[in-house]
């Protein structure tokens, strides 16, 4: 299921993009506080978007993984997901990455909003979650932007890079306060 935004078109992942996904998985400042890692092949990109691409024959959805393309040039410019429970918690968890280049444009607030209402408005769900580590200033950012609560803190749960990092546990329920 794809979608437009104001600047931006949210595109479900092929087999095509494998070469652009990989490129951006690269990329080290989008690594910095992510637990995945720089993939050290093709072949292991392949391994970490096969379930995305698959899961788009499944019914209902357990997982989306899209590809964030400007609408000004067509330029992707990175890559966002979400997980729904599929079960009677009716939880979704989200995750987006922008490329550097274009960082505080709003672009991931842009993103994070379309898919926070994608949750409420299509897959009915009852909460939006979303996991980021505390020094993750940037992305802390983009989860309060768009009005979702810290709601707890969990202590050096994420390895990263050779060390276990603390992580926030962020959450907007279908009838808070939204202003989109
Ligand atoms: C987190 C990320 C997606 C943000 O993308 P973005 O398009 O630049 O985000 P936005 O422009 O919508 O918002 C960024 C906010 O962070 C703020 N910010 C940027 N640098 C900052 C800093 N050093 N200290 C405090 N705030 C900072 C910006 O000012 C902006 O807030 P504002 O609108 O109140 O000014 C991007 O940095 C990224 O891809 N990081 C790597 C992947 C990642 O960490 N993903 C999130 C996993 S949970």
């Amino acid at each position: 299921m794809n979608h437009i935004t104001n600047r931006l078109f949210l595109e479900e992942i092929s087999w095509d993009d494998l070469p652009l996904v990989h490129v951006l998985h690269s990329i080290p400042e989008l690594d910095e506080y992510n637990t995945l890692g720089i993939p050290k092949d093709l072949e292991e990109t392949k391994k970490v978007i096969q379930p995305a691409i698959d899961d788009q024959q499944k019914n209902p959805r357990s997982q989306f993984c899209w590809k964030i393309e400007l609408k000004s040039s067509g330029q992707v410019i990175g890559l966002a997901g979400m997980f729904p429970s599929n079960d009677r918690f009716r939880l979704g968890e989200i995750y987006y990455k922008i490329h550097p280049d274009f960082w505080g444009n709003g672009y991931a607030t842009e993103v994070a909003k379309a898919l926070v209402r994608f949750g409420f408005d299509e897959l009915k769900l009852h909460k939006v979650e979303a996991g980021v580590a505390t020094e993750n200033i940037r992305s802390v950012r983009v989860l309060e932007k768009i009005g979702m609560t810290r709601e707890g803190l969990r202590r050096k749960i994420l390895p990263i890079r050779g060390a276990w990092k603390d992580n926030y546990h962020y959450a907007i329920l279908e009838d808070d306060p939204r202003d989109y």
